[in-house]
């Protein structure tokens, strides 16, 4: 039995319905449900007595010091965060809530949980920390991709709460020997994804027939890794990485923004041409730039490859296709979500109260 928090979430939730197919074992998923949690996610869950979701914060220490008593899992993975980089420009209060405070709070549960397990327990439990490449701020064109031994640099709210969680994690592991494993990763795509990031908002406005909005000049890089493939670095750290290391995961994916939006607005033409002939790229729309944009992210993943063997199973083409098909598929996930719907369904099939258990 593991715990996974934010569990309902884009990158949490492909990790659940991938671990419960890769490894059977079961998985109780704390999330809050904030705007990002979404319990349809795991709908083809439900009735399955591998999954036990319970709607709780992070940051509540009697909720996590309760669940561990009682579930007693072998490893914590911890998604749980604010994940926008947007809305922490716009509001940077919950960021440091969840992604600062709750972490904390987290990790003092789970020292506590793991100081009072017997010797065998204590040694095979592991807490893994599932972190951000933007810790280290932004690159040059020319400079080499970010390793591990890169300086934390973060440029906005987000990453500046991120990078605080890692210093926490890595100092629960020097100061009271806490089994901890951190993964940094790049920008994920996949099915799930919310529709306000950059690749699933372009697909849902491009078939809206709305504009789709390309930040200043469109040509910042990010490097984009397909969602189960950043779930495979997971397990794979988790079941094998050094105690107290870090691990950078990413695809060798570096792309300009408007390559992705171009991208994204070809396949649609194949996939669903527009009714007037025209194609999809005629929405592009430039527009002011967000505050303080990163202008290049690469991830070097060698010492992930060269030390435990892992390698992502999608290139960005075959992993940009699947997801524009999953989301030309499932209409109603993306109604639900843009109608806030996926919260009355929530409430109507689980009637969740904090803290409190339900079978999914
Ligand atoms: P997301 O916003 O889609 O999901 C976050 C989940 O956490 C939601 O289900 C939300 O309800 C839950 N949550 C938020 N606050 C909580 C709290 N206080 N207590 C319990 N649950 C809470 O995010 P995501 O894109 O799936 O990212 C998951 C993790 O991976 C985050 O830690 C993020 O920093 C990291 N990450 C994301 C990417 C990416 O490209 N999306 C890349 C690298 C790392
Ligand atoms: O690098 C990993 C990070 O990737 C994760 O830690 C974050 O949780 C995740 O949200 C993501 O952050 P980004 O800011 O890179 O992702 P986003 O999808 O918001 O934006 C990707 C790029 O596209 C970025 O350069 C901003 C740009 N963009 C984004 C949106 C939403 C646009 O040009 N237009 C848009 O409408």
């Amino acid at each position: 039995m593991i715990f996974v928090t934010g569990g309902a979430g884009f990158i949490g939730a492909n990790f659940v319905l991938d671990w419960i197919e890769q490894t059977g074992e079961p998985v109780v998923n704390i999330d809050k449900l904030t705007y990002a949690g979404n319990l349809q996610n795991l709908s083809s869950l439900q009735g399955d007595a591998r999954h036990r979701f319970v709607q709780a914060d992070i940051g509540d220490s009697a909720v996590l010091a309760a669940l561990l008593a009682e579930y007693r899992p072998r490893a914590v993975v911890n998604f749980a965060a604010e994940s926008h980089v947007d809305r922490s420009i716009h509001g940077p209060e919950d960021f440091i809530q969840t992604n600062v405070v709750g972490t904390f709070r987290l990790l003092e549960a789970v020292r506590q949980y793991w100081q009072a397990l017997n010797a065998p327990e204590k040694e095979v439990f592991r807490f893994l920390h599932v972190s951000t490449d933007e810790v280290y701020g932004t690159l040059a064109p020319s400079d080499p991709a970010f390793t591990e031994e890169h300086n934390y640099e973060p440029n906005s709210p987000y990453s500046a709460s991120k990078a605080a969680s890692d210093h926490l994690v890595r100092a629960w592991h020097h100061t009271y020997g806490l089994p901890v494993l951190t993964t940094n990763c790049s920008n994920n795509y996949g099915p799930l994804h919310f529709p306000e990031k950059l690749i699933p908002l372009m697909i849902v406005n491009a078939l809206a027939g709305k504009p789709l909005p390309v930040y200043g000049d469109g040509m910042q890089v990010r490097d984009w890794l397909y969602v189960r493939d950043h779930c495979s670095a997971i397990r794979r750290v988790l079941e094998a990485g050094k105690l107290g290391d870090t691990y950078n995961v990413g695809g060798w994916n570096e792309k300009a923004n408007i390559d992705i939006v171009r991208t994204v607005c070809g396949l649609l033409d194949e996939m669903r041409p527009r009714e007037d002939g025209k194609s999809y790229a005629e929405q592009i729309t430039y527009v002011t730039d967000r505050p303080g944009h990163d202008r290049r992210y690469a991830i070097d993943a060698r010492k992930l490859e060269r030390e435990l063997g892992w390698k992502p199973a999608e290139t960005f083409e075959t992993g940009i296709r699947k997801t524009v098909q999953w989301y030309l598929d499932n209409p109603q996930w993306v109604a639900n979500v843009q109608s806030g719907a996926y919260r009355e369904w929530v409430q109507k099939q689980y009637a969740p109260q904090s803290g409190q258990a339900a079978a999914a």
